[in-house]
């Protein structure tokens, strides 16, 4: 019987020099100034998705770009983070016209439904990411929901509910949609 090793550490070093190599590929194409602070971290964010330790730390140590300075950029601009997202990205509005047309029970829906610890953003199997939205420009489809990029109008707790629950069992095949003998909902 094969046996399964954990991973080595060759492979978290292979995994860290595909990391630098990004950084490194980035920091060419942006230049090492303070000035380059802001583009280097878009790059970076928009490579991985969020903000890896190693790479701001290659940035800090081949630049002239300093911790303070990139913790300052970072916390400031919201669409920085400096944790992964989950595989599924869940924007929900709390805009005034959402608001008022019940975006409060899609929130309190999402909430219950991925059981998200307090001052989490992520599910522990990183599966979702909610995130809280100001408004998202489409006020007359209120209430909105983004899922992945998809826009999605008129949204109430129960709708999201089943779209959460489908999506989490589109993940996972031992509870269905990917299992060829499971019964289709
Ligand atoms: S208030 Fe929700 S989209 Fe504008």
């Amino acid at each position: 019987m094969q046996q399964t090793s954990p991973p080595s550490a060759e492979a978290k070093t292979i995994h860290e020099d595909r990391t630098l190599g990004n950084v490194v590929d980035i920091v060419t194409r942006c230049g090492t100034s303070r000035e380059a602070c802001i583009k280097i971290l878009q790059e970076v964010q928009e490579a991985y998705g969020y903000l890896p330790t190693a790479a701001l730390r290659y940035v800090t140590e081949h630049t002239r770009i300093t911790p303070r300075q990139i913790y300052g950029v970072a916390t400031f601009y919201e669409r920085f983070r400096f944790k992964p997202l989950g595989r599924h990205l869940i924007k929900v509005c709390r805009g005034t016209a959402c608001h008022v047309r019940g975006a409060p029970q899609v929130l309190d829906a999402v909430e219950q439904e991925l059981g998200l610890a307090e001052g989490k953003d992520t599910t522990a199997d990183g599966e979702f990411t909610y995130e809280k939205i100001a408004c998202f420009g489409a006020c007359a489809l209120a209430p909105v929901v983004v899922v992945d990029g998809q826009t999605k109008g008129g949204m109430t707790a129960d709708k999201m509910r089943r779209l959460l629950r489908r999506e989490a069992k589109s993940n996972d095949p031992a509870k269905g949609e990917n299992q060829p003998d499971a019964k289709a909902e």
